[in-house]
């Protein structure tokens, strides 16, 4: 936990931006795999840890806004728990850690809703993503779980994002940690990249670098030959000489801050000149949004930048035709470039998507496109100093929606159909890295860029 005064200062934040009512911030639970005891590895709420730092499964929050009171909500350990699990704190002196003096037992959260209730006042919750939380939220104020997400608290909402869209010291020194990790597992996965090797035994080692750490990996290892296949976690192919490797992965520190970052690399440790020639659009994308992103442009402008780069990249190829600027706007790359430039990041991989995408990545002056590709932008805002954000262009050719895109001749006077079909098999490539937004630019995190040149990402291969 950070020292508990942060915590305290959070939430004085949070409370001097909404006006009144019950504020609720509900823990996770053990979630069974299989059977009860045997559970998935816990991941506490990431609002919760924020605001609470307390990093274990049964505990809930409330935030009177008109009293000024805090409460911690929780069960003492039982002897059981004790032999099972080792020593215990007392719910008070837990509550201590996060500066909070009002306990209580966790059964006492319905009697303090339900009076809240019965007095009309707004109880703010944050849309709930779990089922026991979903059940328990029903519980405490009748609301069915399918309108949950609707009843949401928008102004906790936005006072949440507020606060945790702009990164503290502190956040970024852990997200710093991450990144490092995260240079460890791609470094690992390079020098494990060779014909023969088996996908699995890459990522379990990538995963493995995290864990070894006292880490987790920030989301499930994206690592496959089949990269065209934006979040492939099938990993049962044996590389193949000739062929591409996407590897997206993260890390997530004790304190659950993460890194993102995607490399691709050749199979067969050398890149073909056709690969070469792909490879270096999309890193020409990603070094030329790095060198944009600052704060007082709105990152839906880098991402349109970055798809300028890769449209001119691919008309240089053939692949691709016509007017660049006027392509763009039609969206004609998203058919190699479906996704968006990048997300913000933190506590979450994909901060704070559980609150809603357009509350983290759109504002007021900035709304997300409808258009295909551009509207999976998720981050599209003004940038800010102290947002940490992804850059992540990539190029695939996805043999269904070329398929799909060729049979409706759609924006046929942009791309070259013929040309794009003598990709198919060709996989795809993304080049992922992590910035910090900074009073007149912004910074690559992490202590080392992780290899990305063409000359680099070999040489580590072969080394
Ligand atoms: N790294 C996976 C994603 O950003 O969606
Ligand atoms: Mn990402």
């Amino acid at each position: 936990m950070f020292d508990k005064e942060i915590y305290r200062q959070r939430r004085l934040r949070l409370r001097e931006q909404m006006k009144d009512g019950l504020v609720l911030l509900l823990g996770n639970h053990e979630a069974p795999m299989n059977y009860p005891a045997n559970a998935y590895r816990f991941r506490q709420d990431s609002s919760f840890l924020y605001f609470f730092g307390l990093d274990e499964p049964g505990l809930a929050a409330a935030i009177d806004l008109d009293a000024g009171a805090e409460t911690l909500f929780g069960e003492e350990a039982t002897m059981d728990d004790i032999v099972w699990m080792g020593p215990q704190l007392t719910l008070r002196e837990k509550a201590a850690k996060a500066s909070v003096t009002g306990v209580q037992p966790f059964a006492k959260l319905a009697e303090t809703v339900q009076q809240a209730v019965k007095k009309g006042r707004t109880i703010h919750f944050l849309p709930p993503y779990r089922a026991f939380n979903k059940i328990l939220l029903h519980e405490l104020t009748g609301i069915a779980p399918a309108a949950q997400k609707e009843s949401a608290s928008v102004a906790l909402i936005k006072a949440v994002v507020a606060l945790r869209i702009q990164k503290e010291a502190c956040e970024i020194a852990e997200i710093e940690k991450a990144c490092k990790v995260g240079y460890a597992m791609h470094t690992a996965a390079m020098q494990l990249c060779r014909p023969g090797a088996h996908e699995s035994a890459i990522a379990g080692f990538v995963e493995g670098k995290a864990i070894a750490e006292g880490y987790m990996p920030s989301f499930p290892v994206i690592l496959s030959q089949n990269g065209e296949t934006l979040h492939n976690h099938d990993h049962s192919q044996t590389l193949t000489g000739g062929r591409l490797l996407v590897i997206d992965a993260g890390a997530e520190t004790a304190l659950h801050y993460a890194s993102d970052f995607t490399r691709t690399l050749p199979a067969g440790g050398r890149f073909t000149t056709r690969q070469k020639e792909i490879y270096n659009i999309v890193l020409e994308a990603n070094n030329h949004a790095v060198s944009r992103a600052k704060p007082g442009i709105t990152y839906a402008g880098v991402h349109l930048e970055a798809a300028k780069i890769i449209t001119l990249g691919l008309q240089a190829l053939g692949i691709m035709k016509g007017d660049a600027a006027e392509s763009v706007a039609a969206g004609a790359h998203a058919l190699f470039f479906p996704h968006g430039l990048g997300h913000q990041m933190g506590l979450d991989v994909h901060d704070m998507e559980d609150l809603g995408e357009n509350y983290v990545g759109y504002d007021n002056d900035t709304q997300r496109s409808q258009q295909f590709g551009l509207g999976s932008l998720r981050m599209g805002r003004m940038l800010r100093e102290g947002f940490c954000i992804t850059v992540e262009p990539g190029i695939y050719f996805i043999p269904a929606l070329i398929a799909q895109w060729k049979q409706e001749n759609k924006l046929s006077q942009f791309i070259n159909y013929q040309k794009a079909e003598e990709y198919i098999g060709f996989g795809g490539i993304r080049l992922e890295d992590d910035i910090l937004i900074t009073p007149a630019g912004c910074r690559l995190l992490g202590e080392k860029r992780i290899p990305i040149t063409v000359e680099e990402v070999e040489s580590t291969i072969n080394s």
